[in-house]
């Protein structure tokens, strides 16, 4: 199920944005994709094959003469070997090369010649990009299969406003990663609330905890990436909506409540990873509360169990909760399983998840406990959903 070890032949174009190509190979080599970087003679103006060199780790492939290449075909033995092809940034120029089938270079050729997806990210001038040549030519890479990742909105090196940036690295390596995942979800309907809530005291205080929201982010990510249509209710979180998914915020636990059950129609699977409070303020104060006495006293009302709701609807979806402890961790997370009537919970002390990059986990079903080792949330959010998909069945 891991996209690790996957090939990615990584061409680059003669175009400013070939800069960003140096921390999209970081990026890439970071999560653990093989990347065989090759340039074109006018990406080396604006970049040096050194420098791809050596993040890669790799020599960096330019001509179609190349004697290292062991069999003299290059063009055949770099995209046979490839999962896929990115290339980022993609000039109008390659655009329309690769439209019309050229060949008069290494990378087009290998773009001819290969036998894997190919993904292009363009990168130009606003007006290179809206005319009306360009535009035929990215309809026509589509209906060839090609996928076109951007380009994005924004500053031009040119000093334009506009279509036509290329996009960031790290969007480039969230497209990569969800092209190599497995569509294991694919078509299913997933709900998931992620992030900590908010109750508000009076209009500048609140009662909040200290989850991140970055384990339901991932997994929101994840699922999308998998091919669910996925749905995410988010809390207080500091994070950037994941690509690909419809984003709701829903900051109280009240709100939270309202955007599940407005949102539930026709959902497959429902994953409850925000943190709820349990109790919100019992009176709202519409203004700031002054200070007087030495004691003052908030009192608070139960609020609703989200999940323990959902689950019990008729037509509950799969429902998956989440059990942050700080002590008798399987012990309490299964009675919590028990008792919202869950097939599945994911316990995690507080103390090696909480606002972490990584986590410790332990799955509980009917059937067991499965600890995982420690891992990324990322690498934990598809262990989680790969999981989900084998009870389905
Ligand atoms: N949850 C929810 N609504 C709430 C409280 C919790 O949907 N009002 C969900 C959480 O998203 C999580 C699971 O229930 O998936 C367990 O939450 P947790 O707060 O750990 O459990 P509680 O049932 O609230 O128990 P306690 O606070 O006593 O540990």
């Amino acid at each position: 199920m891991s996209i690790e070890n996957k090939k990615l032949v990584l061409g680059i174009t003669g175009g400013i944005a070939a800069y960003k190509a140096a921390e999209l190979v970081r990026l890439l080599v970071k999560a653990n994709i093989d990347v065989q970087v090759v340039m074109t003679e006018a990406a080396c103006h604006f970049i040096t094959p050194v420098t791809m060199q050596a993040l890669s780790g790799k020599p960096v492939f330019i001509g179609m003469w190349d004697s290292s290449i062991s069999n003299g075909m290059p063009h055949i033995e770099l995209s046979r070997e490839a999962d896929a092809i990115l290339v980022a940034p993609a000039s109008a120029e390659f655009i329309a090369k690769l439209v019309h089938g050229r060949a008069d270079d290494l990378l087009s050729t290998l773009c001819l010649a290969r036998d894997c997806p190919l993904l292009v990210a363009p990168a130009m001038n606003k007006q290179m990009w809206e005319s009306a040549a360009t535009q035929r030519n990215i309809t026509q890479l589509k209906k060839d299969g090609v996928s076109i990742l951007g380009p994005d909105s924004g500053d031009q090196a040119c000093g334009e406003v506009g279509l036509g940036r290329m996009l960031e690295a790290e969007d480039l390596l969230a497209a990569v990663q969800a092209h190599f995942t497995p569509k294991l979800l694919a078509g299913k309907r997933v709900l998931i609330t992620a992030g900590a809530t908010l109750e508000m005291i009076d209009p500048v205080r609140a009662i909040t905890n200290l989850s991140s929201g970055k384990m339901g982010y991932a997994i929101a990510q994840a699922a999308s990436d998998m091919g669910a249509e996925v749905t995410l209710i988010s809390g207080s979180t500091a994070l950037k909506a994941p690509n690909n998914v419809k984003n709701i915020s829903a900051t109280s636990s009240d709100a939270m409540y309202q955007a599940v059950m407005s949102n539930m129609n026709e959902q497959e699977i429902f994953i409850s990873v925000a943190a709820v409070a349990d109790y919100s303020p019992a009176k709202k104060n519409n203004q700031k509360i002054k200070k007087s006495e030495s004691l003052l006293t908030l009192e608070l009302s139960k609020n609703k169990d989200i999940l323990a709701e959902v689950a019990s609807l008729p037509n509950a979806p799969f429902c998956v909760g989440f059990a942050a402890e700080s002590e008798n961790l399987l012990a309490y997370a299964e009675a919590k399983r028990k008792a919202k009537k869950l097939p599945l919970i994911v316990a995690n002390l507080v103390g090696e998840s909480m606002g972490r990059d990584e986590a410790n986990i332990t799955l509980i079903d009917d059937e067991g406990i499965y600890p995982l080792p420690k891992a990324s949330k990322e690498l934990l959010a598809v262990a989680i959903l790969t999981h989900i998909k084998q009870l389905l069945k």
